[in-house]
């Protein structure tokens, strides 16, 4: 469900959508402040109500702090009746997804995503999990939250740079699905920094449309969910290569422009591609060329490392144009793709 002012209406309409005898408010130290307490304090008229927070932050995201959490929920005695809401950004609900998912063998959970990147993105297709030292997100449960309520209006206090992260994830979007959505973007371009309601509810919503569509089709990423890592396998590596200092979303939106290059490259993607997405990224502020402080060796081994830990190639899902995948012939979505390649698009992007 979308709305503008949607948190107000979520108590009443909690008990049809995720009945419970009790409800585990699950956020973090920023957004509990914002949101989260006041919602917990009118869920708590109906039914018990707690309030779990943990410190904001990536580097939160961990089996320590899910240890902590599942802790606090057994101490509240909450049992297999009752259920979790996770409010707040991607940390947030991966974090209070996995511990839902894994509270006395799973429990149910309503995702109340607070981020613009939350609301498109990691509410929608049922991943939690949490990172490691080895890497982001190895440790996890495809959990489906029983329903997504995204209220718009919570995207007020998010910071700017927060907020264009989330729309590099719409402009993937657009840029793997629908060439029309990614021109709307561009056209709505200042209603939606302004987070005019109805520009960001249109945003919001084609972008679900499109995830939903995508992960319906292939829950548990054996086959076309692979679209929706357009921009992430040089992404991930710059994000890591940065030590974390850039966020997700920038990451990404490097590794868009980088891999449309590389599929041009490979001559896999239309040769202006690459300007559309540059055009795209940079209206809305965000990078398109790797940090000049940035070594291409190390964002290569941090490639074959995420290979490593993930699935044993270094595959890319690349664009035909703006709008459409290029699917290589033996029926996969991803190409195979030699390093000398990659190294050349990414000595091209500082
Ligand atoms: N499960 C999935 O499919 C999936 C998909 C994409 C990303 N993710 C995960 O999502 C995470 C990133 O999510 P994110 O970008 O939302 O980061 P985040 O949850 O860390 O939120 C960013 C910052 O904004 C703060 N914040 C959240 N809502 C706010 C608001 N309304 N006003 C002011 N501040 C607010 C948070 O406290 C945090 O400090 C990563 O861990 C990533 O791995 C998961
Ligand atoms: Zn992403």
């Amino acid at each position: 469900m979308l709305d503008d002012g949607l948190l107000s209406k979520l108590p009443e309409i909690l008990p049809d959508t995720c009945p419970a005898s009790s409800y585990v408010v699950i956020s973090d130290s920023v957004v509990a402040p914002l949101y989260a307490e006041q919602l917990a304090k009118r869920i708590a008229e109906t039914a018990p109500t707690h309030l779990i927070t943990f410190p904001a932050g990536e580097r939160h995201k961990t089996r320590k702090t899910w240890s902590t959490l599942t802790d606090q929920m057994l101490a509240t005695g909450v049992g297999r009746d009752g259920a979790v809401i996770a409010v707040g950004g991607g940390v947030v609900g991966d974090m209070a997804g996995f511990v839902a998912a894994t509270y006395l063998r799973g429990i149910p959970y309503v995702q109340v995503p607070t981020t613009l990147l939350a609301m498109i993105d990691s509410s929608i297709g049922g991943k939690t999990g949490v990172d490691t030292r080895a890497g982001k997100n190895l440790v996890g449960a495809f959990h489906q939250p029983k329903f997504v309520a995204a209220d718009v209006a919570s995207l007020e206090t998010l910071p700017p740079n927060q907020f264009a992260a989330g729309i590099a994830e719409g402009i993937k979007h657009g840029a793997i699905a629908d060439s029309a959505y990614l021109t709307r973007v561009m056209e709505q371009h200042s209603q939606i920094v302004a987070r005019d309601p109805d520009a960001v509810i249109s945003l919001v919503a084609r972008s679900i449309e499109i995830k939903v569509a995508v992960v319906t089709e292939d829950e548990r990423e054996t086959g076309r969910r692979a679209v929706l890592n357009f921009g992430h396998t040089v992404g991930h590596a710059v994000e890591a290569a940065s030590g974390y200092s850039l966020l997700h979303g920038e990451a990404v939106a490097i590794g868009m422009a980088v891999e449309a290059d590389l599929g041009t490259r490979l001559g896999v993607t239309e040769a202006d591609t690459v300007d559309v997405l540059r055009s795209a990224l940079e209206l809305f502020g965000l990078p398109v060329s790797v940090p000049g402080d940035a070594k291409v060796a190390t964002i290569l081994a941090a490639m074959r490392y995420d290979k490593k830990t993930r699935d044993g190639a270094i595959r890319f899902a690349l664009l035909r144009r703006p709008g459409e995948i290029a699917r290589p012939g033996d029926g996969s979505w991803t190409h195979q793709v030699d390093e000398i390649d990659i190294g050349a698009s990414l000595e091209r992007s500082f």
